[in-house]
């Protein structure tokens, strides 16, 4: 069906970065958030990004100006009402997501696909606060999202396989490596990465080893980043909803998240959006 025009909903960490990766893969964009301010801090997400991008000589000033001129920015639902497709990333509370599908359903036209971001919510249970539960799909990307190429696409029961095999298509085009796979808490990557850093924050709390030790031992093996570092990256917040996530759908008592976790999000430590998590940042 190939999407002309692409709405984000919410221009956070993750819903920036995947404006971002729209805009650099030539789409028209529209990114929408619920206040100036809000949205003002999006916009800036993006020029950081791309503006980064220059400063390492990979993308010419021109290049980043055309990126951020396919962009138009709203606080208004409106702006998204002729979006083939529109994707949201607002944080992981049903209650929020279910607002923002309940506004998308007013204000899209009946053949656009609405797209949840989630990483940790049943996307069934999104669907469901529509009309329309048969138009939405997940559309899972990882962070950074301009540079990781995973990007899972989930249908649900309901969902149409016309949009799901789009969606699947359009995320090809923009470079990246889809995978295609059923709602389930988790889905299929953070399923497998959290059974390994669910455990990491165990062993620290368990005074076995220090976090720079642990995270040592797995960037040695040879990957990019310690487990504690990745979950610094992906906000401890979003790591506690995700083994939250998985433990109750699982009920393995492996999925449990540590009390050291619960003790940092409780005390405000998300990781390197707020400065302080496992480590402290600049
Ligand atoms: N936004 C955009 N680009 C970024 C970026 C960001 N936040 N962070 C790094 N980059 C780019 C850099 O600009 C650089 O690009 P070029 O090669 O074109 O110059 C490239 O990534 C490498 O960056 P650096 O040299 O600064 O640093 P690095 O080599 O240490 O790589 C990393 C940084 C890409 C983040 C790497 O450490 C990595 O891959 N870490 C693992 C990340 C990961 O596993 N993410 C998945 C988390 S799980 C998740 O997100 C799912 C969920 O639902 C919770």
């Amino acid at each position: 069906m190939g999407f002309r025009k692409v709405g984000v909903v919410g221009l956070g960490t993750m819903g920036a970065g995947i404006a971002e990766v729209l805009a650099r893969g030539g789409v028209e964009t529209v990114g929408v958030e619920i206040n100036d301010a809000a949205l003002e801090r999006g916009r800036g997400n993006i020029e950081a990004s791309t503006g980064r991008a220059v400063k390492r000589g990979r993308l010419s000033e021109e290049a980043q100006a055309e990126i951020l001129g396919r962009v138009v920015f709203s606080t208004d639902f409106a702006a998204l009402s002729d979006c083939d497709l529109v994707i949201e990333a607002v944080p992981e509370r049903i209650d929020l997501k279910e607002k923002v599908f309940a506004e998308l359903d007013k204000v899209c036209g009946p053949d656009a696909v609405l797209a949840t971001n989630t990483s940790s919510l049943s996307v069934t249970e999104i669907a469901a606060a529509t009309t329309r539960p048969d138009s939405i799909v997940g559309v899972h990307f990882f962070n950074p999202a301009p540079v990781m190429k995973l990007v899972e696409v989930i249908g649900t029961e309901r969902s149409r396989p016309e949009f799901v095999s789009a969606v699947t298509e359009l995320v090809r085009d923009l470079g990246k490596t889809p995978v295609t796979i059923g709602d389930r808490a988790g889905f299929v990557a953070n399923r497998l990465l959290f059974g390994y850093l669910g455990p990491a924050a165990r062993l620290l709390e368990s005074g076995e080893a220090g976090k720079e030790d642990i995270d040592a031992s797995m960037t040695a093996i040879g990957l990019p980043m310690g487990p504690l570092t990745l979950m610094d990256l992906i906000g401890l917040d979003t790591c506690l909803e995700v083994l939250e996530a998985i433990h109750r759908d699982s009920g393995e008592a492996r999925h449990e998240p540590a009390a050291l976790l619960r003790s940092l999000v409780a005390e405000g430590a998300l990781g390197r959006k707020t400065g302080r998590g496992f480590y402290t940042y600049e």
